[in-house]
């Protein structure tokens, strides 16, 4: 049984919350919480503390708080010696307080505490400092994920920034393909099979082979025709970013 302690009560916290309350390899010892009310609906309320010194023992402290904050959070813990992981894709592991041990529980996932997402799937990245705290943490995610993987600080940065990209900035487009929808009075639902599909085409062929549209063509009278309806700087900027860049295939 791995006895573990959660802290933070946001997107990330409340999942893992729900996948390790599923697991019965994993007591949830507690969690921290600036505010106890956001995780009633998910756990007894003697397990949520919104004081730090009010943790008891437990074999793995999880920091799931906003990036920013997780410095601060690990200098503020009241214990030594722990083994005590963010959650950041983004934060190198040495940015945890070094009078713990120390380590990275890192869930490659876009997380809404709105949507539902299935933990088995989710590739969970993780590092330590050595071995015998790496076999804790990997049987920590083996609870929860069947996709669990060794990645060092420099790599999951490289993973963070693609993720970025095929995740933030994919999203952002899709507000700006809303954004004309509306302005121009058609249904964005018309879209989305081909949104499916773009993604779907991703399991069986290489991104630059999966590459279609006017600038892959060099369809330069279409290109021309697009930015010239197109009536918003930013929307335009952009178009003529990604399509030199699609252009130039894989040198960016
Ligand atoms: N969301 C994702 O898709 C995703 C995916 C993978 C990894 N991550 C990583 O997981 C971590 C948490 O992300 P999230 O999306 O769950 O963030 P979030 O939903 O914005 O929640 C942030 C949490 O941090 C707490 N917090 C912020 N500043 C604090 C402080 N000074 N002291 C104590 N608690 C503080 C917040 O408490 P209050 O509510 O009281 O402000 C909240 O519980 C981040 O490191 C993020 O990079 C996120």
């Amino acid at each position: 049984m791995i006895r573990l302690s959660i802290i933070g009560s946001g997107n990330v916290a409340q999942h893992l919350i729900k996948a390790f309350t599923k697991s019965e390899a994993v007591e949830i010892v507690q969690v921290f919480s600036r505010k106890k009310e956001v995780l009633l609906s998910l756990l007894n309320e003697d397990l949520i503390i919104t004081d730090l010194n009010n943790f008891q023992p437990a074999d793995l402290y999880i920091i799931a708080v906003s990036d920013n904050a997780i410095n601060e959070v690990s200098k503020q813990l009241p214990f030594q010696n722990q083994l005590v992981v963010h959650t950041s894709g983004a934060a190198p592991i040495d940015i945890l307080d070094p009078k713990n041990r120390r380590g990275v529980f890192y869930p490659l996932q876009t997380f809404s505490k709105s949507k539902d997402v299935d933990f088995s799937n989710i590739p969970i990245c993780l590092e330590a400092e050595n071995t015998f705290d790496y076999r804790e943490l990997e049987s920590a995610a083996k609870c929860i994920s069947k996709a669990v993987f060794a990645i060092a600080s420099e790599q999951r940065k490289a993973l963070h920034v693609a993720a970025v990209f095929v995740n933030n900035f994919t999203n952002h487009l899709y507000q700006i393909g809303k954004d004309i929808c509306d302005e121009h009075r058609v249904p964005f639902e018309v879209l989305k099979p081909l949104i499916q599909e773009t993604a779907e085409k991703i399991n069986t062929l290489d991104p630059s082979d999966a590459q279609t549209g006017p600038a892959k063509r060099n369809d330069s009278n279409t290109i021309e025709s697009h930015l010239a309806f197109l009536t918003n700087e930013n929307q335009k900027n952009i178009y003529n970013i990604l399509t030199q860049s699609i252009k130039n295939g894989k040198k960016l």
